[in-house]
């Protein structure tokens, strides 16, 4: 793994698989983090975000206040009734980029990003950075994680999987990606769907080496 440094910025996408809840809660968490993020969303992604969520995202002038202060209708955690992130609390840094835009730093390997997070992961993504297409800014940062050896974490939800799909899972963790589905732990002691959400985020933050302390760990309850 290549050497990155902590201060380096994150890279997150987020595509067009069930859980958006997933890629939203996690931008919320890193944006309280103070370290620079790089957001990209792909246009299936901002339709899984209007159909799941229902909010409207417009790709071309991302309203990051609307993502930062999202509260589930369905959240019970009294944390979690209050929007977690607003614009003045956020102590990071994010830049947005368009899907396909090629022209923005996260094209590069030669722009320094500690790690790249994809949540959730749509099969088509997963299929194009297994094959390498970088036919989008998403798939082509993926790749450039791969190439320089940097952390590059997918969140798949599908389930069951296709022979295909696994084969694909296969190649990037052969790559050097981290697979981590969004199937989250029972094991500590869930009360809300609050705590199964950040049990998926909490893992995720974990392979990106971002403190956290979103749900009590195995041996500590
Ligand atoms: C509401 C909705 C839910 C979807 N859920 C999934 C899913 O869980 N997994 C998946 O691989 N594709 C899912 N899809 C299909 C993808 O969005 C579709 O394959 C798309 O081409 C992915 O493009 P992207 O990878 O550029 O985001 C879903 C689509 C919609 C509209």
């Amino acid at each position: 793994m290549n050497q990155s440094n902590e201060n380096d910025p994150i890279v997150l996408a987020i595509t067009g698989a069930s859980g958006a809840i997933y890629g939203v809660r996690l931008l919320q968490i890193l944006a309280r983090s103070g370290v620079e993020i790089h957001l990209t969303i792909s246009p299936s992604g901002a339709a899984v975000i209007q159909q799941e969520l229902g909010l409207t995202i417009d790709l071309n002038e991302v309203d990051l206040a609307c993502l930062l202060s999202y509260v589930p209708t369905w959240s019970t955690d009294s944390q979690a009734t209050q929007p977690l992130t607003t614009l003045e609390s956020m102590r990071s840094e994010i830049h947005y980029h368009r899907y396909n835009d090629f022209f923005t730093p996260i094209a590069s390997g030669s722009f320094r990003t500690q790690a790249m997070v994809v949540c959730p992961c749509s099969g088509s993504t997963l299929s194009g950075i297994a094959h390498a297409s970088a036919s989008n800014l998403i798939q082509r940062a993926a790749e450039v994680h791969l190439k320089e050896h940097r952390r590059l974490v997918l969140v798949p939800r599908e389930t069951p999987l296709s022979v295909m799909q696994l084969g694909n899972m296969q190649r990037v963790a052969a790559a050097g990606a981290v697979m981590l589905p969004a199937s989250p732990g029972w094991y500590h002691g869930v009360e809300s769907l609050d705590s199964l959400v950040d049990f998926v985020v909490s893992r995720i933050l974990d392979q990106i080496g971002v403190d956290n302390s979103l749900i009590d760990r195995w041996g500590q309850t």
